[in-house]
């Protein structure tokens, strides 16, 4: 697959061969706690985590009952997806792809984003919103993270809430009232993710 090219100018394949992978959180990431705690999920039947790399949200969408997508380049993190997939006794559907140009073949009710955009070369992000938006059925949600980072350069790269609001713009996303909470990553320097969910229109 796809190892390195000028979409993805990042080898991930060989990040996760290497374990220097300091964005990985060592279990649920506490927002997802919190959404699926306070029922933000249920209404959710297919669902994909784009970029999913070795996150456990996939599987814990796929012991919910959710029909779970993972998408990611690299073939090592859908290989440790599908291992422990497979000891859990869960099943989710395995996408290894640039997923920004893959297209589901009926629409989505949700799209779980924890570290992807942040990981994409800036240049992709109207693309991600594209694919997002083109995924997702009209009232479906996006759950993002946007991670927060004031130093130029990446990945990651910041997605400060006003560049987030360009980026997904009232048009074609419903932003909820309030502020997004805001949740410290562990080992990226503490750098705080701000979660919201976005509604498509
Ligand atoms: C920073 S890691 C985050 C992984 C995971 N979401 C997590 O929280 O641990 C970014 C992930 O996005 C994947 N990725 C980057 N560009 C991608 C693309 N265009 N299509 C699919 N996956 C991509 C990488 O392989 C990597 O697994």
């Amino acid at each position: 697959m796809t190892k390195t090219s000028e979409r993805t100018p990042m080898d991930w394949d060989q990040r996760f061969r290497d374990e220097t992978t300091p964005w990985e959180r060592q279990g649920l990431h506490p927002a997802f706690q919190d959404w699926r705690d306070n029922g933000a999920f249920d209404d959710v039947a297919r669902v994909i985590v784009p970029g999913c790399g070795r996150s456990h949200e996939l599987q814990a969408f796929a012991a919910q009952g959710k029909a779970a997508i993972g998408a990611d380049l690299s073939e090592t993190a859908l290989a440790w997806q599908k291992a422990h997939l497979e000891k859990a006794g869960l099943s989710a559907e395995l996408i290894e792809a640039d997923i920004l140009l893959w297209r589901p073949d009926a629409p989505l009710d949700a799209v779980y984003e924890q570290t992807f955009l942040c990981a994409i070369p800036p240049r992709l992000r109207e693309e991600y919103e594209q694919a997002v938006h083109a995924w997702l059925k009209p009232g479906g949600k996006l759950f993002a993270l946007f991670m927060q980072k004031e130093e130029p350069g990446g990945p990651p790269y910041g997605c400060a809430i006003p560049a987030m609001q360009d980026l997904f713009p009232e048009d074609r996303w419903v932003w909820p009232d309030g502020e997004p909470v805001p949740y410290p990553h562990p080992s990226l320097s503490g750098k705080p993710e701000l979660a919201t969910i976005l509604t498509r229109r």
